[in-house]
């Protein structure tokens, strides 16, 4: 297949682009998309053949429930029915922005879209791109992020490019994603709150709206023996290629620790990587060290993890050691992504 790769300027959007964009949705095609968390992999919503259209593109196991993005508060009431109160306070906080709320699904929405379940996920982006992208379509994409299955999702156009290049109609190229890391998943449709999968609103955001919101227990820790309730986060995800260890402990223990490591990895041949604050850089001996900002800074860390993960993967990296990240606002949800990439292998020293 043809992919057409088009720059989009994100403060001045040109309407041809996006209704071509739009037609290619409302066509039954799909189209990558940026967002402010990570970019998209567009299709119709409301369309089952377009959902096994992104299933195949992403390479994805079809019972992951895939997220419906709408552009308007007005939309939600044709995809979801008996809406609970707390939706509408979440959105008046939140929407348009980084969070995705479950609600029990209409019967509109395909149970191709929802993995086969009666529940939707259902996001309204901040992104001026995604929103006038999602209007052209006809107002429902669904869209997983734009990567392959099992690869970190992709937060740079050039990254989209590279895995979807050939599988999909049409990549829109816009500026790097703002967070870096996906939207905050809450589940609306049981007694009380549920976050699924932490992102850029926290816990303290949502408790401020609603002080009952609690955390999935099962994405905590890897053997809570629960099984997760976002389906999608069973499968293994964000991985490099690389065998990655995450390591906590003091900052001198730690520094020691991975160079002892990256020492007796080289003596083997093996290329090593290092993943740490830009303070602490250079006391690492490692052939790819890659700076997340200073220690403490969360923001900056999350907007730079999924590029960093995957520059390790260009550099051919074999062995990866992260430092445990100073803590900050997204430090539940950059621990989420960081022990997913690492198959959970924390190391205190
Ligand atoms: O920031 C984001 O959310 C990005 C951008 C593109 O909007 N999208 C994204 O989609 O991260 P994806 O498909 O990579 O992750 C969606 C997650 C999966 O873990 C899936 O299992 C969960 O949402 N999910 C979707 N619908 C669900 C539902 N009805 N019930 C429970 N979990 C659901
Ligand atoms: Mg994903």
């Amino acid at each position: 297949m043809d992919t057409l790769i088009a720059t989009i300027d994100p403060n001045y959007p040109d309407p041809e682009i996006i209704q071509r964009a739009g037609d290619v949705i409302r066509s039954g095609g799909l189209v990558a998309f940026p967002t402010e968390t990570v970019y998209g992999l567009g299709g119709d919503a409301l369309s089952a053949d377009s959902a096994a259209a992104i299933y195949a593109a992403k390479g994805r196991p079809s019972d992951n429930p895939l997220i419906v993005h709408i552009a308007d508060m007005a939309s939600l009431e044709r995809i979801a029915v008996d809406i609970p109160d707390a939706v509408y306070l979440l959105a008046r906080r939140f929407w348009p922005g980084p969070l995705t709320m479950i609600m029990h699904k209409s019967d509109e929405v395909p149970h191709a879209t929802t993995g086969g379940l009666d529940t939707v996920a259902v996001r309204f982006p901040s992104d001026p791109v995604a929103r006038e992208f999602i209007r052209a379509a006809g107002g429902y994409v669904a869209a997983p992020s734009a990567n392959l299955s099992g690869k970190p999702s992709p937060t740079s156009a050039g990254y989209v490019i590279q895995d979807m290049d050939g599988r999909i109609d049409m990549i829109l190229c816009g500026d790097d994603s703002r967070i870096g890391l996906e939207s905050t998943i809450v589940d609306l449709t049981e007694a009380a709150p549920v976050i699924l999968r932490p992102g850029y609103v926290t816990l303290d955001m949502l408790r401020e709206i609603l002080p009952d919101v609690t955390m999935d227990t099962a994405l905590i820790r890897d053997d809570s023996g629960q099984a997760p309730k976002a389906p999608g986060m069973k499968y293994r995800h964000y991985a490099p290629r690389g065998e990655m260890t995450v390591v906590d402990g003091t900052a001198r223990d730690v520094i020691t620790y991975i160079n002892e490591r990256t020492q007796h990895d080289s003596k083997e041949g093996r290329r090593t990587g290092v993943i740490a604050s830009d303070e602490h850089l250079d006391r690492y001996r490692a052939d790819v060290k890659l700076g997340m900002g200073a220690d403490g800074d969360s923001e900056t860390y999350a907007h730079r993890l999924f590029d960093t993960l995957r520059h390790m993967d260009d550099e051919e990296v074999e062995r990866i050691y992260a430092e445990r990240p100073a803590g900050g606002m997204l430090d539940d949800a950059i621990m989420n992504r960081l022990l997913k990439a690492a198959g959970h292998t924390l190391v205190s020293v």
